[in-house]
């Protein structure tokens, strides 16, 4: 089975992102237009070697038994909502996510212009972004994001299903965040680098004994009942206007269940009182869960 590129791709200069919903009783002319999608990844891909263009869609928890009421992914339910007094994550079901990546603004470009051709008149637009790299693939808080993602193969172990029917499928998680970078701004550089738990400049990762219980590299390391680390595969970019600016956070992973757990213990506090501190500087305004199913899987459902 041949995984979606974007799922595992390495980190771009630009990106796109789309999330429509299916308009009514446009179910079977989507699925024949998602079918069509992995030869429009691998067109673009071939007609640009210069971009290192990948292309992912996914498909909404909600609106998966309309498009595909014969098999679900294990595990594909809906978005995992927090709500802390002020600080929440909240949910936002859309019906499809594309993620659109490339080193060239062109052609992240054409191809939005050919999933909107793709779906015209079956699904309605609901929000678009555009994401770039910023520095050295920092976080618009001035630190480097993903030093601790997995790296090479291991990218494929932690974000594919490696058996059964959704073999080469990913689970997707994404949040808008928007980032209330005034009130960062008013802290002093050793009280952020408190609240990631790694130095700015240098991106280095405190010593455990040092890192705060509020850390958010703290909070979201977590190991499961065997000792084993849960990991995600995270592929967030910037987004920013000249007036407000944020993250597009994206999880993949081989199950919805890591990011669920990382997400609980951002949120909710442990008996001490502490939770991550990083969701004092930035509000979650969308939250949604997606399955990006493999390319010959995607292609099967068309015939
Ligand atoms: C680590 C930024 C949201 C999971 C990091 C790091 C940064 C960062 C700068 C440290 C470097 C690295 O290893 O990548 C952000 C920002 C967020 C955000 C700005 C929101 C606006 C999330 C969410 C999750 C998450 C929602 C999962 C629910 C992780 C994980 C690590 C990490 C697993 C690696 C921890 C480690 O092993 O050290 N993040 N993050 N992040 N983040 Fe986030």
């Amino acid at each position: 089975m041949t995984a979606q590129a974007g799922i595992c791709a390495e980190p771009n200069l630009h990106a796109y992102y789309l999330m429509f919903d299916i308009l009514p009783g446009c179910q079977p002319a989507v699925r024949s237009a998602l079918a069509e999608v992995p030869s429009l990844w691998r067109e673009l891909a071939q007609s640009y070697p210069d971009a290192a263009f990948s292309g992912l869609v996914a498909v909404g928890d909600r609106a998966w038994d309309t498009l595909y009421p014969r098999a679900r992914p294990a595990g594909l339910v809906p978005f995992p909502a927090q709500q802390q007094g002020k600080r929440t994550a909240p949910e936002t079901p859309f019906d499809l996510f594309f993620q659109l990546r490339a080193d060239r603004l062109d052609v992240a470009y054409i191809a939005v212009q050919r999933v909107m051709a793709l779906l015209a008149g079956q699904a309605e637009l609901k929000y678009e972004r555009q994401g770039f790299r910023y520095l050295d693939c920092r976080d618009l808080t001035g630190f480097v994001d993903g030093t601790e993602n997995p790296q090479g193969e291991h990218r494929a172990e932690v974000a594919l299903l490696a058996e059964g029917p959704f073999a080469g499928g990913s689970h997707v998680h994404v949040q808008h965040y928007r980032h209330n970078l005034v009130k960062w701004q008013r802290m002093s550089v050793t009280s952020q680098e408190d609240v990631y738990g790694r130095t700015k400049a240098g991106n280095i990762e405190y010593e455990s004994e040092q890192k705060p219980s509020t850390a958010h590299t703290k909070r979201t390391s977590l190991k499961d009942e065997a000792g084993n680390s849960m990991e995600i595969l995270r592929q967030s970019m910037p987004w920013g206007s000249a007036s407000e600016q944020g993250l597009v956070f994206i999880s993949c992973c081989n199950t919805p269940l890591h990011f669920t757990r990382m997400l609980d213990n951002m949120f909710q506090a442990d008996p001490a009182g502490h939770f991550d501190h990083l969701t004092l500087f930035t509000q979650a305004e969308t939250g949604s869960a997606f399955f990006a199913p493999a390319q010959e899987w995607l292609e099967r459902q068309g015939e």
